[in-house]
């Protein structure tokens, strides 16, 4: 049986505000996000507007501000904040012996959409 968590690597190599990606096959990423207090999530890293690298831009709180246009993006529900609307997928994600662990099936569905 196939786990349902993929380890992407340990937790300790993502700074707190920074954001590394995981690509995937068929050319698309997964951006992860360290938070200022140590929390960590993952998108697709990809704006909801035009695709902007969300990875690049900067966090806030528990959110990002895409680098393309300034749009803010939540990291826990992927949706656009503010007057503007989208939603970007939102991969679960846990930390588990200081080793980041993604969702395998969602991450591959929201990858495949
Ligand atoms: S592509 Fe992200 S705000 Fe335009």
């Amino acid at each position: 049986m196939t786990a349902d968590w993929l380890d992407v690597g340990p937790v300790d190599q993502l700074p707190a505000m920074g954001a590394r990606t995981l690509p995937v096959r068929g050319g698309d990423e997964i951006a992860i996000f360290r938070t200022a207090n140590g929390n960590v999530y993952a998108l697709v890293n990809k704006c909801p507007h035009k695709h902007g690298p969300l990875s690049q831009g900067i966090i806030h709180g528990t959110s990002v501000t895409c680098p393309l246009h300034n749009w803010r993006i939540s990291l826990i529900t992927g949706e656009v904040l503010g007057e503007d609307r989208g939603c970007t997928p939102v991969i679960p994600v846990k930390v588990d012996g200081g080793r980041i662990l993604i969702g395998r099936r969602e991450a591959l569905a929201s990858l495949a959409a």
